[in-house]
């Protein structure tokens, strides 16, 4: 008995920034983030929609796409990493929009890994036998998250929700998993402000501390060794070779580095799904997105090898293995 993707959905707000606009904002040009990496365009929700609310319609797609009603979800776990209060979770807020009444509901904090731990997490409770069908929602509004004035950050993000409903399935299905941390890199990408350590006040808000904060460099340099590491490791752990593997969806950061990681795996990039140029770095709902699209456009097929790897702050990272099963 193996758990696999049984249905998915995904939702982009209209709005479209390019580069070019954020020229008028920021010290910056559209040749620079071209090169330095590969994004041309992001997408930003408006000013009253939050995590919640494009989560909320991902997840109306995915379980529509499953055959199913929201009543028959069990479970929702959302990964977001700009949720929309601290506590109550997202994903009980979007149980409440989708009337999904049976169901139980909690939230993963693992940064641009989210997908990847939600979706581990729930082939955990599929595999036990504890919940039938488990929806995993990925969904981000970080353009409220992102101080518009440093251009180290705000040219890489973008808003959008990718969403799955997992369940037991008779073909196919996920075949490996690996989760990874290191709190230690903890300081090298986050919202400083905010929480218990730094709560919010005058001076933190003075001070921009409720923005994300990253070290470029660093993050670059992990994130490269991690998708190349954690791509063989799922690999290995499925007693595959990398040869066997059809397609890879990397999360969706920056080109150069998903080009460093398959120039060290020696992967061809044609079977790799990228669509940061036009959505840039989504956090958790890169990788759903990113497979929704590869679905669609006929890149990945039944019966496909399917690695699906992140990495983000924590640090964490981690991949999934999958026999595609639709
Ligand atoms: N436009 C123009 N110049 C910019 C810029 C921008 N948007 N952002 C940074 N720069 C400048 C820097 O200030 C620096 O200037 P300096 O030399 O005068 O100090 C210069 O460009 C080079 O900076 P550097 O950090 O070496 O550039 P880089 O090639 O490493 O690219 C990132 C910067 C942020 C794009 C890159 O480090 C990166 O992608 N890191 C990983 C980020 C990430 O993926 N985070 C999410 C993980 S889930």
């Amino acid at each position: 008995m193996r758990a696999g993707i049984i249905g998915i959905g995904s939702y982009l707000p209209d709005r479209v920034i390019t580069n070019t606009e954020l020229e008028k904002t920021v010290d910056t040009t559209n040749e620079w983030i071209m090169a330095r990496t590969g994004i041309s365009t992001r997408r930003t929700a408006e000013s009253h929609i939050s995590s919640s609310d494009l989560g909320f319609e991902a997840a109306k797609i995915a379980i529509e796409n499953a055959n199913l009603e929201p009543k028959d979800i069990d479970m929702i776990i959302s990964v977001s990493s700009s949720p929309d209060y601290t506590f109550p979770a997202t994903a009980c807020i979007i149980q409440d929009k989708l009337k999904a009444t049976n169901a139980a509901a909690f939230d993963i904090q693992a940064a641009c890994t989210g997908f990847v731990y939600g979706l581990t997490t729930a082939v955990q409770y599929i595999m036990s036998g504890q919940f039938k069908n488990i929806l995993v929602v990925g969904s981000e509004v970080l353009s409220k998250m992102i101080d518009w004035q440093d251009r180290n950050t705000c040219v890489l993000f973008g808003d959008g929700a990718g969403a799955v409903v997992v369940s037991q399935v008779e073909t196919g299905g996920v075949i490996s998993t690996i989760l990874g941390a290191d709190g230690s890199g903890a300081k090298l990408l986050e919202v400083p402000a905010g929480g218990s350590r730094e709560p919010a006040s005058f001076e933190t808000v003075k001070n921009r501390r409720h923005y994300i904060k990253m070290n470029g460099n660093e993050v670059f340099k992990f994130a490269v060794r991690v998708l190349e590491d954690c791509t063989r490791k799922v690999v290995k752990k499925a007693n595959l070779n990398l040869s066997d593997i059809d397609f890879i969806i990397p999360h969706q950061a920056n080109i150069r580095i998903i080009d460093a990681a398959l120039k060290r795996l020696n992967f061809p990039k044609d079977r790799v799904m990228i669509n940061l140029d036009k959505y840039g770095n989504m956090s958790s709902a890169s990788i759903p997105v990113a497979l929704h699209e590869a679905l669609h456009t006929g890149r990945i097929k039944k019966g496909h090898k399917v690695v699906l790897v992140g990495f983000g702050a924590g640090l964490t990272w981690g991949a999934v293995l999958m026999d595609w099963n639709l």
